[in-house]
């Protein structure tokens, strides 16, 4: 239940856990906040507009592979699975594959059911005939599946590399929870953006216009809004940097010199040159993945990949566990 916070006569609602993740985050060393608190109405369109910057590589790449992909696809999903679409938020990308293959439901989870729901009505406009079950839920978590599809083979969709955004050890305990919610048998096709020369992968989240930036800084505005803060955005700036050993690119909010700020009423201080950790980006070379999928519980059974080798399109199995010799 959200709590409506009363600041300087604006009224905004506070999410519980936004504000633990807020002061726990800020009282830790290295600080870091959750990439998910990202996402608000604000965010979410700044998100948007990422995917279209000329840097921002992986979208496009990924809707070229869908449809270099769908011919096969058609051969290798036989008809009468259910589509089950981890995270879905707009379900751009899914109308490719429900017109790749034959699908006889689909089922978006996501954990913002407002946007879920509003989704799922504007796509069920362009698939008439075919049965969607939205469910509000967290992803991160076994989740239990309508009874409408519980007889149905399913395939998982995973696009967008947003498992990249996980830890190697939070994206296999996903890969598994994914493993348990769609069963034995099912399939999953999962986007991965793959490892490449930093001079193109730090533009992607530090473009020329600035809308990373943007993107990053409004996580200070939801404080402020949500929260009642009082952090000057001007004493921070965006920085995106190729961590080489973690195979990860790292999103920080650094402060330009030194600041003092409250937030739900708590004092903090941050020295100039001190950051915020704001997001990973994990970036994975090609056996990395397969070792990854295979940690989860999926077996790779077919690869699609552009002609740079940018991002993988990558459809997998849960077989049953291999007997060990
Ligand atoms: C959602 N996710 C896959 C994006 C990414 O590329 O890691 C989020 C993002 N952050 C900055 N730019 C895009």
């Amino acid at each position: 239940m959200l709590k409506p916070e009363i600041e300087d006569g604006q009224v905004s609602l506070a999410d519980p856990a936004f504000r633990a993740d807020v002061l726990n985050g800020l009282n830790a060393r290295p600080r870091a906040i959750p990439a998910r608190w990202f996402y608000d109405r604000r965010g979410s369109e700044l998100f948007e507009a990422i995917t279209d910057l000329p840097e921002y590589y992986p979208t496009r790449t990924e809707i070229a592979l869908l449809g270099d992909a769908c011919p096969d696809l058609a051969v290798r999903v036989e008809p009468g699975r259910a589509v089950i679409e981890f995270g879905s938020g707009s379900s751009t990308k899914t109308p490719r594959l429900l017109n790749c293959i034959e699908p006889a439901a689909y089922v978006p989870i996501d954990i913002s059911g407002d946007f879920l729901r509003a989704s799922a009505a504007e796509l069920g406009k362009g698939f008439p005939d075919l049965p969607i079950h939205p469910v509000e839920a967290n992803f991160m978590h076994p989740v239990p599946l309508p009874a409408a599809v519980a007889d149905l083979p399913k395939l998982g969709f995973f696009p967008g590399s947003t498992i990249g955004n996980m830890t190697p050890f939070a994206a296999t305990d996903l890969l598994r929870a994914m493993r348990t919610s769609l069963g034995e048998g099912a399939l999953l096709l999962i986007g991965i953006d793959r490892v490449k020369a930093p001079d193109v992968l730090v533009p992607a989240y530090d473009d020329a216009a600035g809308v990373t930036a943007a993107f990053n800084l409004n996580l200070l505005e939801r404080i402020n809004r949500e929260l009642g803060g009082t952090i000057l955005l001007d004493a921070f700036r965006h920085k995106a940097v190729w961590n080489d050993a973690a195979s990860r690119i790292e999103m920080h909010l650094e402060a330009v010199r030194d600041v003092r700020f409250t937030v739900d009423g708590r004092p903090f201080a941050i020295t100039a040159g001190e950051s915020i950790h704001t997001e990973n980006s994990h970036k994975y070379g090609e056996r990395g993945t397969r070792v990854l999928l295979r940690s989860g519980g999926w077996t790779p059974i077919a690869e699609w990949n552009d002609p740079k080798g940018w991002f993988a399109l990558i459809l997998a199995e849960a077989r049953p566990a291999e007997t060990a010799p």
